[in-house]
């Protein structure tokens, strides 16, 4: 069975290769996919994004990373994927996973949204949280698999 994990991905943290790595265990292959959120402007473009994600999940053979643009939905049929997979971290990230779970379920009805929980421990983690933390020269590593880090401090030091 192919899945589909859908994100904006700017950029990929522990808690985002935590749910790869269990969706990984369940699925025959996992495409992990950078999207395009309508209200989110891009921290890095969605191309390195993609490369830190397959550098950071290297260590997974069933996984795939890619972008898309457009519906998830459709990218899943162009992928003959049937199943999305979503991180939920805390109870505030439920509303907006049921109101994009029912618009996906109602424009694709074969294609079924799968929730599964990061570690306790990655669970307040967010992207912007991150990229906060960097941008005011906070420590902020331990957050992310490796290449990123890398990626992140080049970035800063660009802009100083
Ligand atoms: N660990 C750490 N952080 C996590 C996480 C986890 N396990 N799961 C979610 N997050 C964080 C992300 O870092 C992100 O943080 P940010 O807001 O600071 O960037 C936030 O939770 C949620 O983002 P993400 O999971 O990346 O999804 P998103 O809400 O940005 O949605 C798409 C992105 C691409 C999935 C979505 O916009 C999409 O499907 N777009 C295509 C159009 C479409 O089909 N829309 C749906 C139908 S209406």
């Amino acid at each position: 069975m192919v899945a589909v994990y859908p994100g904006s991905f700017d950029p990929v943290t522990n808690g985002h290769v935590d749910i790869v790595e269990r969706s990984a265990r369940i699925f025959d292959r996992v495409i992990v996919a950078v999207g395009q959120h309508p209200s989110k402007s891009g921290f890095f473009p969605a191309l390195e994004r993609v490369r830190l994600l397959s550098e950071s999940l290297a260590h997974l053979p069933n996984i795939e990373c890619t972008s898309f643009t457009g519906l998830v939905v459709r990218f899943c049929r162009e992928q003959g994927a049937s199943v999305i997979v979503r991180g939920i971290r805390a109870i505030s990230d439920f509303e907006a996973e049921f109101q994009m779970g029912q618009a996906n379920r109602q424009l694709a009805p074969g294609v079924e949204t799968v929730f599964l929980f990061p570690e306790p421990n990655e669970q307040f983690i967010s992207s912007s949280l991150i990229k906060e933390i960097a941008s005011h020269g906070g420590a902020f590593e331990q957050y992310v698999p490796d290449p990123v880090a890398v990626a992140m401090k080049a970035r800063y030091a660009e802009q100083d």
